[in-house]
């Protein structure tokens, strides 16, 4: 039996956060379906993918930066098919009430403004083009909380309205705009969390997972890359979840 693989040939695709953990392995993902990649990522993009990507170094809190790399994938690939958000940080280990105010600025700057600019930015030429695929990485956090993470889990769940808002507006435009919502997955940024998290807090967080394990990058890159590909076709403005059954609603 033949197996049916994910196409994105013909396609243009811009990853943010492509440098590292579920970003990278949507690269990688995107690589082996034959899309064009643009990695932006304020971090080094390994040298050893399976092909060849634009590189940029782009932090997405900058909107003319973000306004700068979109103008060069124009230009250079000649257009913008697919986006995939997926920078993000998780800096804050406190109790709201011990929270530091710039982190949860940073927090909400990165994770949400962060999707608010490369959105604003790519939609018109897909707009141009007749076609997209937006896929925002948020968290489950967004949906059942998570102590210590006030401006982390805050700006998670605000993807997750834009996400609903953004595909209403792009609905006739054959742009399909949803968002998944990982539990833990296996990345630096996890191990960077637990790390400088109570292990009571940590063992507490990986309890909730009903599979008993945490995620692969690989497996999140499984799910985005059916969402961005056209047989994505009548789903839009929902979260896909990718919890091991943690996922509450
Ligand atoms: N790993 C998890 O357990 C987990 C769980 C839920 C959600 N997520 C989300 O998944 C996404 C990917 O996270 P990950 O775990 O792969 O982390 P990661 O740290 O491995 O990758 C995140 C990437 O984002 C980049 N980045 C950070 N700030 C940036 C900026 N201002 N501009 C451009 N790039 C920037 C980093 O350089 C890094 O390459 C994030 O949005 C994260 O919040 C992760």
């Amino acid at each position: 039996m033949q197996r049916n693989e994910i196409d994105l040939s013909g396609r243009v695709a811009v990853v943010t956060g492509g440098a590292s953990g579920i970003g990278l392995a949507v690269t990688r993902r995107f690589l082996g379906s034959a899309a064009q990649v643009a990695v932006w990522d304020v971090g080094d993009v390994p040298s050893d993918l399976p092909g060849e990507v634009l590189r940029d170094r782009v932090d997405v809190t900058d909107l003319a930066a973000v306004e700068a790399a979109t103008a060069r994938v124009v230009d250079r690939l000649g257009g913008v098919d697919i986006l995939v958000n997926a920078a993000g940080i998780a800096d804050g280990t406190w109790v709201v009430q011990d929270y530091p105010p710039e982190t949860w600025h940073r927090e909400l700057a990165v994770n949400l403004t962060g999707v608010f600019h490369t959105c604003r930015t790519a939609i018109p030429h897909m707009l141009a083009g007749g076609y997209g695929r937006i896929v925002n990485v948020s968290s489950m956090a967004a949906k059942d909380g998570s102590p210590n993470q006030a401006g982390y889990v805050a700006s998670k769940a605000g993807v997750l309205a834009l996400t609903r808002t953004i595909a209403r507006e792009v609905a006739e435009a054959n742009i399909a705009v949803n968002a998944v919502t990982p539990t833990l997955f296996d990345t630096p940024l996890f191990r960077d969390w637990e790390s400088r998290t109570p292990p009571e807090v940590s063992q507490w967080a990986a309890s909730r997972v009903p599979m008993k394990r945490i995620g692969r990058p690989d497996e999140a890159a499984a799910m985005i890359a059916w969402m961005a590909s056209e047989e994505c076709s009548f789903t839009t403005g929902m979260t896909f979840d990718l919890s091991g059954g943690r996922a509450v609603w």
